[in-house]
C-alpha cells in the first residue's frame, strides 16, 4: 500500500477502535435504550459496519451483500430511532463480528483501489472518507447515548490547557466579501460545495463561546421566565419542557451543579456552556442585547484569511489540529476553558472556533448556489429547508478528521443532549465599521 492508502487504513482503525471502546460493556447495555431520542449503542455498532458495507463493499468495491436481509433495520429513514429497540437486531457479538468481517473486506477494497481512478468515489479514497467521518459522527452520536443514560465511565480526564482571562471579549469583522465553502478542500461533503463570495456588512463576533458564568447570570436574572427574550416557538418549548436551565444541571441552594458520565460536580464557570438548544441560545443572545451569528459570520470569522485572500482549513492555518489548537477527538470528555488556546485563535482573533462545543449559528440547514447531491440525497440534500439550524465548529467529542472550517452540522432546534452551545454576535454601528473596529464604546 502507498503512503495515501496507510494514512486512510490508519484513520480506518483509529475510528473503529473508537467505536468499541463505547461499546465495551455488557450486553444490557448496549440493547437498552436509554432514552427515546436515542438508538440503542449495538444499533449504532452495526449501523456505521452496515454503512460501511454499503458504500465501500458494493457501491466501490462491487461485492454482493454480505447480510442484505439487515439492511432495512439499519437504515436511518426506513427505521426510525423510537422504533430500533422493538427489531431483532443484530446482538452485540454478531455486531461486532459482522462489522469485522466488512472491515477485512474493506481493506481489501484499499488495496485493489485506484486512487486516480475517474470514480468520484474511488478518486482520492473518497469513500473511505465518507465511511471514517460516518463512524466518528456516530461515535459522537454513541458519547451523548451514554451522557444521557448517566452510567459512569467514559469520563476521560486528559489534562486540558489552562484558561486565561482579559483582553477583548469580542473581535471586529470589517465589511467584505469572503469565499464560503469550498471546492478545493481534500475532503468535503456535497453540503459544503460549491464556494461562493458572501459580501458581509461589518460585524463583531465573541472571541470565545458563552460561558457557564454568563450563562448562570442569564438564569439569575430570570432569562427563563420572560417571554421577551424567547420566540414564540422558543417560548413554547420552554413552557412544555419546564426548562431553567441547560440539560444536566440541577440547582442546590446557591450552587448549580451538572452531571456528566454519571458523575455530578459543581458547574465550572469558566467552561463554555453546553447542552443548551437553539432556542435557549438565542433567548440567551436577545437577552445580552445581542444575536446569534449567521453561518457566513461564523465562517468568515473562523477560516478566511484576509491578508491571504482565501480560506484556511483550520481557523490557526492548513496544519492539522494539535492539543495546544483545540479541544477535539474526546480527550478529556468537556470543553475547556475559555482562553485555553491562544495558539488556535482565527485570523480575526476569535477563538475556540473548532473543538469545545458545536455552535449554534442563527441559519437553517439550506443549500449553497449550485449544490449537487453527493452521492447520495439522504446524507444532505432530504434535511435541507427551514426544520434544521446549522450548527458549526465540532465539540470535544469530534475527532480531528470530521472538523474544518467549512464543516457544517446540523439538528432541530430543541435538541440538547448534543455537545452544543454558541458565541454571540452583533452588526457593526456605521461608525463603528467606518472606524474599521476601534474607538468602540
Ligand atoms: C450530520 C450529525 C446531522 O448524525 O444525524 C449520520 C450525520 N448521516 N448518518 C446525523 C449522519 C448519516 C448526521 N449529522
Ligand atoms: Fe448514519
Amino acid at each position: 500500500m502507498n503512503d495515501r492508502k496507510e494514512l486512510i487504513a490508519a484513520e480506518l482503525i483509529a475510528v473503529r477502535d473508537r467505536s468499541l471502546a463505547y461499546t465495551d460493556a455488557d450486553d444490557d447495555m448496549l440493547v437498552r435504550q436509554h432514552s427515546p431520542l436515542m438508538s440503542p449503542l449495538v444499533w449504532d455498532l452495526a449501523h456505521v459496519g452496515n454503512y460501511e458495507e454499503l458504500w465501500v463493499l458494493r457501491e466501490a468495491g462491487g461485492i454482493t451483500p454480505l447480510r442484505p436481509e439487515i439492511d432495512e433495520m439499519y437504515d436511518a429513514f426506513k427505521t426510525p430511532r423510537r422504533d430500533r429497540p422493538t427489531l431483532p437486531l443484530l446482538r452485540p457479538d454478531e455486531a461486532r463480528r459482522y462489522i469485522s468481517g466488512v472491515r477485512g473486506r474493506a481493506l481489501d477494497v484499499l488495496d485493489k483501489i485506484d486512487l486516480e481512478s475517474p470514480d468520484p468515489l474511488h478518486r482520492d479514497g473518497f469513500v473511505f472518507g465518507l465511511v471514517i467521518q460516518h463512524e466518528h459522527q456516530h461515535d459522537e452520536t454513541m458519547l451523548a447515548t451514554l451522557q444521557l443514560s448517566g452510567e459512569p465511565g467514559l469520563v476521560r480526564d486528559g489534562a486540558l490547557p489552562p484558561g486565561r482571562s482579559g483582553g477583548p471579549r469580542e473581535v471586529f469583522v470589517p465589511a467584505g466579501p469572503f469565499r464560503m465553502g469550498t471546492d478545493t478542500l481534500p475532503w468535503a461533503y456535497d453540503n459544503e460545495r460549491r464556494a461562493h463570495t458572501v459580501d458581509l456588512p461589518a460585524y463583531w463576533i465573541d472571541r470565545f463561546p458563552v460561558g457557564n458564568r454568563d450563562y448562570m447570570a442569564f438564569i439569575e436574572a430570570g432569562g427563563y421566565d420572560d417571554p421577551r427574550w424567547w420566540t414564540a416557538e422558543g417560548w413554547a418549548w420552554r413552557r412544555e419542557h419546564d426548562a431553567t436551565a441547560p440539560l444536566f444541571w440541577v440547582r442546590d441552594g446557591d450552587t448549580w451543579w451538572r452531571t456528566r458520565f454519571g458523575r455530578t460536580e459543581p458547574v465550572p464557570p469558566d467552561e463554555p456552556v453546553q447542552h443548551v438548544c437553539w432556542y435557549e441560545a438565542d433567548a440567551y443572545a436577545r437577552w445580552a442585547g445581542r444575536r446569534l451569528p449567521t453561518e457566513a459570520e461564523w465562517e468568515k470569522a473562523c477560516g478566511w484569511d484576509p491578508s491571504a485572500g482565501r480560506s484556511r482549513r483550520y481557523p490557526w492555518g492548513d496544519e492539522a489540529p494539535t492539543p495546544e489548537r483545540a479541544n477535539l477527538g474526546h480527550r478529556a470528555a468537556r470543553p475547556a476553558p475559555l482562553g485555553a488556546y491562544p495558539a488556535g485563535a482565527s485570523a480575526y482573533g476569535a477563538e475556540q472556533m473548532v473543538g469545545d462545543v458545536w455552535e449554534w449559528t442563527s441559519s437553517w440547514f439550506l443549500p449553497y448556489p449550485g449544490f449537487r447531491s453527493f452521492p447520495y440525497p439522504e446524507y444532505s440534500e432530504v434535511f435541507f429547508g427551514e426544520r434544521f439550524r446549522v450548527l458549526r465548529g465540532g465539540s470535544w467529542a469530534a475527532d480531528p478528521a470530521a472538523v474544518r472550517t467549512t464543516f457544517r452540522n446540523w439538528d432541530f432546534p430543541i435538541r440538547r443532549q448534543i455537545f452544543s452551545g454558541f458565541r454571540c454576535a452583533r452588526t457593526a454601528t456605521p461608525e463603528e465599521a467606518a472606524a474599521g473596529g476601534r474607538g468602540r464604546a
